[in-house]
């Protein structure tokens, strides 16, 4: 088992608002897996950031009138927001170009090129590409439409036909049309770096093979599929002047800037620094999470990012040669949304802007963020895409969160509260049904752990549900009401399972609902260790628990209209 464990999650643009498709996808399971690792006393480190550079922060400036450095600045604050409102908390949250991360960023970025190129796996090559002589700058293929050359579309995008749905050469368009200033567009040379990811097929092949039954099978066959078609050199420059320049002696060189998805993965690192670096450890502390085996590495994705981190970084960092391959990538499917009886994709252009699948939206109706993560996770994208459904939701918020869950710790405590002077009762008459269901909360949390060891996040909350509704079943059955009158000694064991078990719900809870679970360890009057993982010594009888209060809320219908 790895000593340390460095896990990060996708960068997100800084173009856009975060919505619960993206939460789902990367950043919730990441940060479950994170608390997860840290309650069973194991050292992780929470690495993610935005991604600012390239040409999609460059377009959102044309289109809303702004800069790349305004964009970038202003949505890495909201997104950083919407984290901290769901709870998940990074160790740091760098920024691609961020004022306080630019420097160290574009310098392990320009390291990172310049090995590879002194390695010599860049072939520069000169290629042709469209220009717009009005704005003076080569386009992008998103910024480039025409005629499609394969159905004749009429407003065909350069990287995409929207009618055919076939991939467009942008040289070939018929007509091709600058998106910026509307004028044509025309044919000029340029140079560009291309990495030779064909010199690694054999390695990288290797490499996945030797992840068979560990990774995702999804992931394995993707990036095992595509080295059969034959991995093709990539263009790792662009004419772009947002990003990081390209680090060459060489006038061809000049203007020129870093792909963008060269230079995000190394953000993962550039912020691991930064992150000692705040630490006061220096940057070069890095290197303990980045080049000793000792430390195993975690990328948590979305489905579009697996061609990037299962085959694009990995020979980007067997070209660089200093530092350790991912030991896991974790890839999510996208979450779709059920609006009006309608399933649709969740986007900027079709999804309502008050929508509450938009983070910031839902954390401004004041709903729990515990909801939002237990729906997540029981939606969670893991084999397939899933459909995020606001009637569903409140179905399961109520009937799951409130009635089983928050309903036996509530009656549980505040039993204890009334009848027992608010301490734990002595469970010396303890019958069988009482260890019984203190063995199933213990063989539930020792389930749940391994499905977290396995990333299987809604199979892990799943255990630590069952077992809520087994503690809500035995409360009913054991009857403590009714014993309370006539067998005080045998009440008073039931009760002290009850509080053993609600003990156990909460280490079930901690990673999954870190609020809550922190919520009902106060009620047990007991502090952050009564969250390990590793199951505890019972409370001892006459334990002094805390103030009883509702753990979730209930939703009214409606509540995310
Ligand atoms: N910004 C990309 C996206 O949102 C993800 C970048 S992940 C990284 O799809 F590895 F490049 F950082
Ligand atoms: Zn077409």
């Amino acid at each position: 088992m790895a000593q340390r464990t460095l896990v990060t999650a996708a960068l997100p643009y800084s173009n856009n608002r975060l919505h619960v498709g993206h939460v789902a996808g990367a950043y919730l399971p990441a940060d479950t897996y994170v608390r997860y690792l840290r309650a069973c006393g194991r050292e992780a480190a929470f690495i993610c950031g935005s991604d600012d550079n390239g040409v999609a922060i460059e377009i959102s400036a044309l289109q809303e009138q702004s800069t790349p450095a305004q964009i970038a600045g202003h949505y890495h604050d909201c997104q950083a927001r919407d984290f901290a409102g769901l709870r998940i908390e990074f160790d740091v949250y760098g920024g691609t170009h961020h004022p306080d991360y630019v420097e160290l960023h574009e310098r392990f970025s320009q390291d990172f090129f310049r090995r590879i190129h002194a390695g010599g796996y860049f072939t520069k090559r000169r290629t042709r590409q469209l220009y717009d002589p009005q704005a003076g700058r080569f386009l992008p293929d998103r910024f480039v439409r025409g005629v499609c050359h394969h159905c004749g579309f009429e407003r065909a995008s350069g990287d995409q036909c929207d009618q055919c749905t076939q991939m467009i050469d942008p040289l070939l368009l018929k007509n091709p049309v600058s998106a910026i200033t509307g004028r044509p567009a025309e044919v000029r040379e340029t140079t560009h770096w291309y990495l030779r990811l064909g010199a690694f097929e054999e390695p990288l092949r290797a490499w996945l093979e030797s992840k068979q039954g560990q990774w995702r099978p999804t992931v394995l066959n993707f990036a095992l599929g595509q080295i059969k078609q034959g991995l093709p050199e990539r263009s790792m420059t662009r004419d772009i002047t947002w990003g990081v320049p390209v680090p060459l002696d060489d006038p061809d060189a000049a203007g020129k800037v870093l792909y963008v998805w060269f230079d995000a993965p190394i953000g993962y690192l550039s912020f691991t620094a930064a992150w000692c670096a705040q630490q006061g450890r220096g940057t070069d502390a890095y290197r303990a999470w980045w080049s000793d085996p000792a430390t195993a590495i975690v990328h948590f994705i979305g489905e579009d990012n697996t061609v990037f981190h299962a085959l694009t970084w990995p020979a980007m960092l067997m070209a660089e040669q200093q530092y350790q391959l991912p030991t896991q990538v974790v890839a999510n499917n996208f979450m779709n949304l059920r609006l009006g009886g309608e399933i649709r994709k969740i986007s900027k252009s079709s999804t309502p802007a008050d929508a509450p699948v938009w983070v910031e939206e839902y954390l401004k109706r004041g709903l729990d963020p515990d909801a939002l993560r237990y729906y997540l996770t029981t939606q969670a994208p893991e084999a397939a895409r899933t459909t995020f459904d606001p009637e569903e939701f409140i179905a399961r918020n109520n009937g799951e969160l409130v009635a089983a869950l928050g309903n036996f710790v509530n009656r549980s405590l505040t039993f204890a509260a009334r009848y027992f002077d608010g301490r734990k009762p002595d469970a010396a008459a303890a019958t069988e049904a009482d260890r019984a269901l203190l063995a199933r909360g213990t063989a539930a949390l020792a389930a749940a752990g391994r499905c977290l060891d396995e990333f299987r996040f809604r199979a892990g909350l799943e255990e630590v549900m069952g077992f809520a509704r087994a503690c809500n079943e035995y409360f009913s059955a054991r009857a403590p009401w009714a014993s309370r009158k006539d067998n005080p000694a045998d009440c008073a064991a039931a009760i002290a399972t009850c509080v053993e078990a609600c003990r156990l719900l909460a280490i079930g809870m901690g990673p999954y609902l870190p609020g809550a679970a922190r919520r009902l360890a106060n009620m047990l009057g007991a502090d952050e260790r009564l969250l390990r993982w590793q199951v505890p010594e019972p409370l001892p009888v006459g334990h002094r628990l805390g103030p009883p209060a509702i753990l979730f809320a209930k939703l009214e219908p409606g509540a995310l209209g």
